[in-house]
C-alpha cells in the first residue's frame, strides 16, 4: 500500500494545511489515514489523470471532461446531465440558493403568495425562518446569515440543536417539528459533518414539498459513499464539494438544480459561460455586442448556473477519473464494508466512555469523550496520533472524527485503538 500525505487534525474547516501533513519519515509505519472527510486520497487512476494533464504539451481543453463529469455525477445522484452545474465551492452554491430565495422573499414581501418549485404557498407576517443545524459546516450557513442580515428583520435563522443524548426524538423529528409556519428555506446535510448523525432527507423532502419550502442540501460528506438520490430527496439544490467522497482535489462543487427553478433562479455571477450563443464556435465575441451589451440568453439546462472563469484543466481530469471509479461502486455494499470495519472500534469506544450518535453513517463517526475535554487538548491528542503513530484523524465540534475509506483495514483500526489507548487514556 502506498504512503499518502494526510490532513490536519485540528482545523475548524476541512482545509488541508502543509504544516500538518503527515510525513512518512517520522515513522516507518504505514500511514493510517482516517480523515477522508477532510481530504480524500487520490486513487492511482486519478493521479495518473492529473499527471497526464500537467505533462501534456499544452494543457487540455476542459470541455470534454466537463460534459463527462456532469454525466457521471448525474449517474451517481440519479439525475440527468441537464440538471448539473459546476461551482468552485459549496459555499458558492449555497450562496446562490440564498440569493435567489432572498430575491423571491424581498420581491414578494410578507403576506404575498410565493411560488417555490411547483407549489403555491402563502407567506405570513412572521419573519421567514431558514432552518439549519447546530454547528453545521459554515459553507452551508454563511450564505443564509448574509441574507438574514440584509433582510431588516424579515428573515431569521432557525438553528435546530443537536438532540440531547437522552432524547427520544431523532434529529430528523426535531427538524420536522420546525417545519411549521413561515419557513423560507431548509438547508441540511444528509449527515452532520462532525459526528455522522444521520438526517433523513427523504422524510424532510416530503414535508418540504408539501409545504412548498425549498430544500437545499449540502451533500459534501455523503455523495460518493452514501445514497443521495435526488429522485427520492427531491431537493431544490444539492451541492457537493469534490475533495471528500468524490475523491478528487479541492476546487469544485458539483451541483444539482431542480428543473422547476431553472427559469426563475439567476446564477451568482455574470459571465458568458452560462449563455447560449447558438454556436459552440468561439469567435472572440465579434459582432455579438449591441447597444445593450452582449446577448443574454442562458442555456436552457443547469449550465445556466455554472460559475464564471475557465474550468481548471488539471482538476477536471482528476475529478473525471475519480467519478469513473465511483460510478462502479455498490454504495450499499460500501456502507456494509465500512460498518464491519468500524463496529469493533465503536465497541471499544463505548467501553472506554466515548459516546457517538445512535443513528450514524459508517464512513464518518465522531466519538465524544463523556468527560468535558477541551478542544485544545483533543487537538493536541490528534496531533500526537499523527506525529507519533502515523494515525490521522480530525477533531470537529468536540468529537474525534474518524472517517475511513474502503482501503482501510481492520489492522488500521487496531492501530487507531492502540494510539488512542496511549495518548488519550486520561481524557
Ligand atoms: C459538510 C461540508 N460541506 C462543505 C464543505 C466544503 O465547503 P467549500 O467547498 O465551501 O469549502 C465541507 C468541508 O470542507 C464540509 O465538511
Amino acid at each position: 500500500m502506498v504512503e499518502h500525505e494526510t490532513a490536519a487534525p485540528g482545523y475548524n474547516d476541512d482545509d488541508e494545511s502543509p504544516r500538518s501533513q503527515c510525513s512518512a519519515s517520522r515513522s516507518s509505519s504505514r500511514v493510517v489515514y482516517l480523515n477522508n472527510a477532510g481530504q480524500a486520497r487520490l486513487s492511482d487512476a486519478a493521479k495518473r489523470a492529473g499527471i497526464h494533464a500537467l505533462t501534456s504539451p499544452i494543457l487540455p481543453y476542459a470541455d470534454v471532461d466537463l460534459r463527462k463529469i456532469r454525466n457521471l455525477f448525474a449517474t451517481v445522484i440519479g439525475a440527468t446531465e441537464a440538471d448539473v452545474c459546476i461551482h468552485p465551492s459549496t459555499a458558492f452554491s449555497i450562496t446562490m440558493a440564498a440569493e435567489n430565495i432572498f430575491r423571491r422573499h424581498v420581491e414578494n414581501g410578507s403576506g404575498a403568495t410565493r411560488r417555490v418549485g411547483d407549489v403555491e404557498a402563502t407567506t405570513t407576517t412572521q419573519p421567514g425562518r431558514i432552518i439549519v443545524l447546530e454547528d453545521q459546516m459554515c459553507s452551508a450557513v454563511y450564505g443564509w446569515q448574509d441574507i438574514v442580515q440584509r433582510s431588516k428583520g424579515t428573515l431569521k435563522l432557525d438553528i435546530v440543536p443537536f438532540p440531547s443524548p437522552d432524547a427520544c426524538a431523532s434529529w430528523t423529528d426535531l427538524i420536522l417539528e420546525r417545519l411549521e409556519g413561515n419557513v423560507v428555506a431548509c438547508c441540511l446535510p444528509p449527515l452532520h459533518w462532525s459526528d455522522g448523525s444521520l438526517i433523513d432527507l427523504v422524510r424532510v423532502g416530503d414535508v418540504c414539498r408539501a409545504k412548498s419550502v425549498p430544500l437545499i442540501v449540502d451533500s459534501t460528506q455523503a455523495t460518493g459513499i452514501m445514497e443521495c438520490d435526488v429522485k427520492r430527496i427531491q431537493p431544490t439544490l444539492m451541492a457537493c464539494s469534490v475533495h471528500k467522497w468524490l475523491r478528487s482535489c479541492s476546487g469544485a462543487s458539483l451541483v444539482y438544480v431542480h428543473p422547476s427553478v431553472r427559469d426563475e433562479w439567476q446564477p451568482l455571477d455574470q459571465h458568458g459561460r452560462g449563455r447560449d450563443f447558438g454556436t459552440p464556435a468561439y469567435d472572440a465575441s465579434k459582432d455579438e455586442m449591441s447597444d445593450d451589451g452582449y446577448p443574454t440568453t442562458f442555456f436552457k439546462d443547469a449550465r445556466k448556473f455554472d460559475s464564471g472563469g475557465k474550468p481548471n484543466p488539471v482538476l477536471l481530469p482528476i475529478l473525471r477519473a475519480s467519478l469513473e471509479e465511483i460510478v462502479t461502486l455498490d454504495i450499499e455494499e460500501a456502507q456494509q464494508q465500512l460498518r464491519a470495519l468500524m463496529s469493533p472500534f465503536l465497541e471499544w469506544a463505548t467501553r472506554h466512555g466515548y459516546t457517538f450518535p445512535t443513528s450514524h453513517a459508517h464512513h464518518l463517526v465522531g466519538i465524544r469523550p463523556t468527560s468535558q475535554a477541551s478542544t485544545e487538548k483533543m487537538i493536541a491528542i490528534a496531533e500526537r496520533l499523527e506525529s507519533a503513530h502515523n494515525v490521522c484523524i480530525a477533531v470537529r465540534c468536540g468529537a474525534f472524527r474518524i472517517s475511513p475509506y474502503l482501503d482501510c483495514t481492520p489492522s488500521d483500526m487496531d492501530r487507531l485503538v492502540q494510539a488512542l489507548e496511549q495518548e488519550a487514556l486520561h481524557l
